[in-house]
């Protein structure tokens, strides 16, 4: 009975998905944006998407992969492992929550941002939400699940609506597989190359990449696949992207968990540039990176990492002086929150902490992490 439930609810959240009828333009679909073939990422390079009723309003952000989520814990400032999973003892600090700042908790909650967010779906209302779907071919089946009164029920029949779009992204056939080449190596039914054994050490590191501090990618204590992600929110310093239209303001910043979009830590100047560390799972089909869609090309990303300190001018405009504008999508006071740890921060002698084949090395190993590795070969 449950498990029936459980198939109809998500299949209905499927179509869904892949229905653009629910949004104000009527052209765009959480899956427009949330490509299936691209690890349910952006479908293109750009940074942000475009949406809204006409579709000329641009979006504040890349869009993340929606792989992987169903182990994203609720957001919470002081974060603690259990047991099972690591050390039990030390405060991680603000971790989890989904969207890139962690503002909100449940993947049924969720679809209300995109399906209201003037820039993305644009419903007016929840009501206006509603309305829509009376007028589709598939209210039967929504009233097979939730019952023949639920779509006169505006609030009801929205509730329904999110739940039937969270329980088909936690269908762990198409959103948490663990399929991936990596997957299979762990399980001693594939091998590296030597290139991408090379990359997997360097990413493992501490006095390389140290990759895996934050993307961690051992199995858990307690069995559970790596997720390449500790879920920790974490300020990169990253340069801004003046291609975002909001930024044309100067006086304008994605400062993260403190806002503007997240509102409730607004006061909290330490949590200011701060965002969740996203799994790497999938991260070589995609074409943007990191929240603003600064990075186009995956070698770059992680190049990032090597010569953000050592090379800065490579990535941050200068000053009428010459000066390097180091983190400047960041107003000076919370500058002190960019983090520093290896592979980040000063390097003896400024040498780079990779060099340009080692990265290599890495790049090919986050390649191994992309699903639909074949399974009995
Ligand atoms: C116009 C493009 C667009 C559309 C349409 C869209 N999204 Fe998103 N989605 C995004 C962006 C951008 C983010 C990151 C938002 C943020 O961090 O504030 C996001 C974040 C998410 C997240 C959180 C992911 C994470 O890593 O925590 C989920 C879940 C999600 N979207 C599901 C949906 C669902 C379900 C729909 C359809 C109801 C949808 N999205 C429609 C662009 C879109
Ligand atoms: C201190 C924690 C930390 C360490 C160490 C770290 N990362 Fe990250 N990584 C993050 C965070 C946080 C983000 C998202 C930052 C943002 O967009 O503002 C991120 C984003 C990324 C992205 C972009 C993913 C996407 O979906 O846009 C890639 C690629 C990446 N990291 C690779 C690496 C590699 C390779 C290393 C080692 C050389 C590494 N990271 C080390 C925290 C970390």
């Amino acid at each position: 009975m449950a498990y029936a439930r459980a198939e109809a609810l998500t299949r209905l959240g499927q179509r869904l998905f892949f229905d653009p009828a629910l949004s104000a333009s009527g052209k765009l679909a959480c899956a427009t944006c949330h490509d299936p073939k691209v690890g349910f990422g952006p479908p293109n390079a750009l940074a942000v998407q475009a949406g809204g009723k006409d579709l000329q309003q641009l979006g504040l952000r890349a869009v993340p992969s929606l792989k992987y989520l169903q182990t994203v814990p609720q957001f919470s400032e002081h974060y603690f492992e259990s047991d099972d999973e690591g050390d039990a003892s030390i405060d991680n600090g603000p971790t989890g929550g989904l969207t890139w700042d962690g503002r909100v908790d449940r993947h049924r909650d969720q679809a209300a941002v995109p399906l209201l967010s003037p820039f993305e779906m644009a419903n007016a209302t929840p009501g206006d939400v509603v309305k829509r779907l009376r007028e589709r071919e598939y209210t039967e089946a929504f009233e097979a699940i939730f019952g023949a009164a639920v779509l006169a029920d505006d609030s009801k029949a929205f509730a329904a609506l999110g739940e039937a779009l969270a329980v088909y992204q936690e269908d762990s056939r198409t959103f948490y597989p663990y399929s991936s080449k990596y997957d299979a190596y762990l399980a001693g039914r594939a091998r590296l190359t030597p290139q991408e054994a090379r990359g997997l050490a360097l990413f493992e590191d501490p006095n390389k990449g140290n990759c895996a501090s934050c993307h961690r990618s051992r199995v858990g204590n307690d069995g559970t696949p790596p997720q390449f992600t500790d879920y920790g929110l974490i300020a990169l310093g990253l340069p801004r992207n003046p291609v975002i239209a909001a930024n044309a303001d100067s006086a304008f910043f994605d400062l993260g968990l403190c806002g503007p979009l997240r509102s409730d830590l607004a006061d909290r100047a330490e949590y200011c540039g701060l965002f969740r560390t996203p799994s790497l799972r999938n991260v070589a089909l995609r074409r943007t990176f990191f929240h603003n869609g600064l990075v186009h090309d995956l070698r770059r990303a992680v190049a990032f990492y090597v010569e953000r300190d050592t090379e800065p001018e490579k990535w941050y405009p200068r000053n009428a002086d010459g000066t390097v504008r180091k983190f400047d999508d960041l107003p000076r006071p919370y500058q002190t929150n960019v983090n520093q740890n290896p592979p980040l921060g000063p390097r003896p002698d400024n040498r780079p902490v990779l060099t340009a084949a080692e990265i290599d090395d890495i790049v090919a190993f986050l390649g191994t992490l992309t699903d639909g590795f074949p399974q009995n070969p």
